[in-house]
């Protein structure tokens, strides 16, 4: 085995999942103010530390994502915020791509940047504690998009970056978004995602990538969010499962979903499903930003000095996610 695929085994066993807190400073912003909280840098790691210090990190958490601010951040008992997640048994990770801009060629796309001078901020990272990393292809769906221009230079940025990542010894998660904007079907979403991720393996072989070493981080497979036709939670499972089962080589040893969008519940539910019809050698298990952190986050901005009640908040989702992680879920859970 691998140190690499040690590493991805440790974030995703046992049911557990990852909190994707790298939400860069503008994103987090506009969370925030949502909230009718300011975006201060004490704020945003003010709620970040809530989280990291609470006990259903040690139970359900095997990784945390942070940002670049974060990862530099001092707790308020004087450890450092990748410290803070080791003492809870968690790995460290973190964003290193430098966001989406607007494909040339293809200007209502998008290409995500940040390799040039990567190999050194990886390093960087490593002295700091991180042992994996994410990087962030987008793609939206309309009758012309994504076109195979997005869909190649999106696989190949992020081969590169997984490649760099590898040599400096720590795992990267490959995340290619298809977007849920829109009112196409899922079935749309189904041929354009299976795209996607063909595409993107078919670049981490070129580049040599250890397929046992990463993690990928899809989105699950749902009709877009302004379309008409209803689609179960059974059909989400049911598409997902063979969209990943045709497109991911068996050597891959974990998948943790985005949750895109979707509210807590639905996220919860859809990854639920997929794991009892889990016929794959893939675990399959969460990396979610929103839907870990929304009703958190939701209650901390009533008082945000009340960090054992968002804890609790926490606490709770990351159990439930964690039961879903596990097929073992339902709906009455939520409210016991
Ligand atoms: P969401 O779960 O909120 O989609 O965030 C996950 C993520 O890391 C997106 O890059």
């Amino acid at each position: 085995m691998s140190e690499l695929n040690k590493i991805a085994l440790k974030i995703l066993s046992n049911g557990k999942g990852i909190l994707a807190a790298d939400e860069s400073n503008g994103t987090m912003t506009k969370r925030l103010e949502a909230v009718d909280v300011p975006s201060s840098k004490e704020n945003r790691l003010s709620f970040r530390e809530a989280l990291l210090s609470s006990s259903g990190m040690k139970k359900f958490i095997g990784g945390v994502i942070l940002y670049d601010e974060t990862i530099n951040q001092i707790s308020s008992s004087k450890k450092t915020i990748p410290e803070l997640i080791l003492l809870s048994g968690a790995v460290p990770g973190i964003k290193v791509d430098t966001g989406a801009k607007v494909l040339a060629g293809s200007s209502e796309e998008k290409i995500t940047e940040g390799l040039d001078g990567l190999r050194e901020r990886l390093k960087e990272y490593y002295k700091l504690g991180a042992r994996f990393t994410k990087w962030r292809g987008v793609y939206n769906i309309s009758d012309k998009h994504p076109s195979k221009l997005s869909i190649q230079s999106n696989a190949h940025a992020l081969a590169r970056y997984s490649a760099l990542v590898q040599e400096c010894g720590m795992v990267p998660i490959v995340e290619p978004e298809v977007l849920m904007d829109g009112d196409h079907s899922a079935e749309t979403c189904f041929n354009k995602t299976s795209e996607v991720i063909k595409k993107c393996f078919e670049e981490l072989i070129i580049h040599k990538i250890d397929l046992s070493g990463i993690i990928l981080k899809p989105n699950m497979i749902l009709a877009g969010n302004k379309s008409d036709k209803e689609i179960s939670s059974e059909e989400v499972a049911k598409l997902t499962l063979k969209c990943l089962k045709e497109n991911v080589p068996t050597d891959v040893p974990g998948i943790a979903f985005l949750s895109g969008g979707q509210t807590e519940i639905q996220a919860t539910e859809n990854l639920n499903l997929i794991n009892k019809h889990n016929d794959t050698n893939f675990i399959m298990t969460y990396s979610y930003g929103r839907a870990l952190q929304q009703s958190a986050l939701k209650f901390w901005s009533k008082d945000i000095n009340d960090t054992q009640g968002t804890q609790k908040v926490f606490n709770h989702r990351a159990k439930m996610c964690t039961l879903a992680a596990q097929g073992k879920w339902s709906a009455e859970l939520e409210t016991k």
